[in-house]
């Protein structure tokens, strides 16, 4: 979503507002601005609608060796894509970049009839109402930013500078991220901390309801009741090379390819194979309550979600006595449902900033229920307000695609169920056959990937005139299957449904006809033979049916099939999401489109 980018120090402010900005752009946009201040009291505006290359592009004429400024990529929400709209926003002396929603725009926007507003934005509103404290005269500008707040309902990260004071920011936070970036005779601001990355490494992260004046060498950090906060400085654990490409055409492929390693970060120290039992440290749970817990919420969004429903399929496989409830944050937050005692609530977010899955946390913390994080972003906003959690520990995640963070998710998710199992005193036998596959499965991962690149860069041909799917499994790979078809809708535009085999004739079997091709994961296994009889009846029906199966003697006569020579059992739906995920990356490159930034679309949805 928007991202943010500031700068105050010794050197020109614009060389850093691009490069962040650039860093920033995997969150997805659709128009970038920025404004530095000269001492001499002049202001340098330059915004453009679309690509950053087009902000590069006007300011080849509007360069200044300004050492502060403030830079931002929008997407949009109140008001179209274009330059009016893009931010920084000016009022006054001031400018002002937002990142999040501010609600009560519209009654805010009433009482500002002195403005001149030339965006239709409700940040341009935000703007407005700081300059009217400012111009009362009520300076510093710090005091101006605080009596603003104090009135705005909603969401924001924000950065200011007036022209008044070039030497300072002041940045605030209520529900969208803000980073703080310690330098040496500079301070940087960004709403992601890789934006920061060969700058510091140092990083102050903004808590909800904090506002800061920052100058090139100090921060300080108050409430909004104006009491003092002290800064927490941490550091930045991710570097430079884990955000960059190395080697590959798009993130998406990197990200793809990289799950061996990324699996072998999520189980570091947390599988004792030996034993065949599994050791998660991060939840915090005594062994006495993991034996009371007898239900479980699983909330996500997106593929976060279709992580904890698949999770959720093993957990009560293994785990007798358990309830599992998988929802989606965006219902949840706004239902009335009734949480039983002994329940875990496991909140699932790559980013940890997702604004619907924090809002169900926040909920779902106020009923009294313990809250596990599964979270990749370290010192992310749902990392930190969870009472306990397990990080998944892939590395940055550029793409929009999420791919590398389901497979961990999963993973995760089903080892903090082994967890309870154990506590519980599930039989051993149970529980081992998942232990130790989940110890082969980083070096079966990379098999499969290897096995099925080509196989599946063949199938494409056939298929990247389509324009419908469906995907289809059974148990977990029913799950398995509508993450396969998120993947190939979000960034190939493909329209794309999956279902459960059984759920075939109760309505979507009447859609089989030559604009649709079926993608049906047949793992072998105890339903294998009820989905071999779906899948004849929609070969009876015409359909275009590309089988994706560990079957060895898979002997239906489906158009394409791609096959995974792995012994793998219980996770065989792990290996055959690879197959999805490289289906979907060559069939976006067939098609033509953008792999990593897919149009519309943001990498963490920070506002509802
Ligand atoms: O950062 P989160 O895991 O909370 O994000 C949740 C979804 O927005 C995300 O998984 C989204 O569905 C992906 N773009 C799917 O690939």
């Amino acid at each position: 979503m928007c991202g943010i980018v500031g700068y105050v120090g010794k050197e020109k402010a614009q060389d850093f507002l691009i490069s962040g900005l650039k860093r920033l752009e995997y969150r997805g946009y659709d128009s970038a601005g920025i404004v530095t201040l000269g001492e001499d009291g002049k202001d340098t505006l330059v915004r453009a609608k679309g690509k950053i290359v087009n902000l590069e592009d006007k300011l080849k004429h509007n360069k200044t060796a300004d050492r502060v400024g403030i830079g931002h990529t929008r997407w949009a929400t109140h008001g179209e894509p274009s330059e009016k709209n893009a931010h920084p926003h000016r009022a006054g002396d001031l400018f002002l970049v937002h990142n999040g929603i501010i609600e009560n725009y519209k009654e805010l926007k009433k009482e500002l009839s002195d403005h001149k507003f030339e965006s239709e934005t409700d940040s341009e509103v935000l703007a407005a109402l700081i300059n009217s404290f400012y111009e009362d005269g009520k300076y510093p500008l710090v005091n101006a930013v605080v009596q603003a707040l104090k009135l705005v309902k909603g969401t924001y990260g924000i950065a200011v500078v007036s022209k008044k004071n070039p030497n300072e920011v002041v940045v605030a936070r209520s529900g969208s991220p803000l980073v703080i970036g310690v330098g040496h005779d500079e301070t940087l601001i960004a709403s992601d901390a890789s934006a920061l990355l060969g700058h510091t490494k140092q990083a102050i992260y903004l808590n909800d309801g904090e506002v800061a004046t920052v100058t090139a060498n100090s921060v300080d950090i108050k409430t909004l009741n104006a009491e003092p906060v002290s800064a927490k400085v941490e550091k930045i654990e991710t570097n430079l090379a884990a955000i960059q490409k190395g080697g590959y055409e798009h993130f998406l492929l990197k990200e793809i390819m990289e799950q061996p390693d990324s699996l072998t970060e999520t189980l570091r120290g947390r599988v004792n194979l030996e034993e065949g039992i599994v050791h998660l440290g991060g939840p915090g749970i005594p062994e006495a309550e993991l034996r009371k817990i007898k239900h479980l919420v699983i909330v996500g969004c997106g593929t976060a979600y279709h992580a904890g429903l698949l999770a959720s399929y093993y957990i009560e496989k293994f785990t007798p006595g358990i309830t599992i409830e998988t929802v989606i944050a965006s219902e949840y937050r706004y239902r009335q449902a009734y949480v039983p005692e002994d329940s875990v609530a496991l909140i699932v977010s790559q980013s940890g900033e997702t604004a619907d899955t924090l809002a169900c946390l926040r909920e779902i913390k106020k009923r009294g229920v313990r809250t596990v994080g599964i979270v990749n972003a370290i010192g992310s906003t749902i990392a930190r307000e969870v009472d306990g959690g397990t990080y998944v520990h892939v590395g940055p995640e550029i793409s929009v695609a999420s791919t590398k963070a389901f497979t961990s998710q999963v993973i995760a998710m089903v080892m903090f169920g082994l967890t309870i199992a154990q506590a519980k005193g599930v039989k051993h036998s149970i529980l081992k056959p998942y232990v130790t596959e989940i110890a082969r499965l980083p070096e079966e991962i990379g098999k499969t990937l290897k096995e099925s690149e080509k196989a599946v860069k063949d199938i494409v041909k056939k298929y990247a005139d389509y324009e419908h799917g469906i995907y289809l499994g059974r148990d977990t790979a029913y799950p398995t299957a509508m993450e396969g078809a998120l993947k190939l809708k979000e960034i190939a535009y493909v329209d794309a449904n999956a279902y459960a085999f059984g759920e075939l004739k109760h309505g979507p079997l009447a859609l089989i006809d030559d604009r649709f091709f079926e993608f049906a994961l047949l793992n072998k296994g105890e339903l294998y033979d009820k989905a071999v009889s779906n899948v004849q009846e929609v070969l009876a029906r015409g359909g275009h049916i590309i089988a994706v199966t560990n079957v060895e003697k898979f002997d239906l006569a489906v158009e394409s099939v791609i096959k995974i020579s792995s012994d793998i059992e219980l996770f065989m739906p792990l290996l055959m999401n690879l197959v999805s995920q490289l289906f979907a990356y060559y069939m976006t490159i067939a098609k033509g489109y953008d792999v990593d930034q897919p149009r519309n679309l943001a990498k963490s949805v920070t506002v509802e």
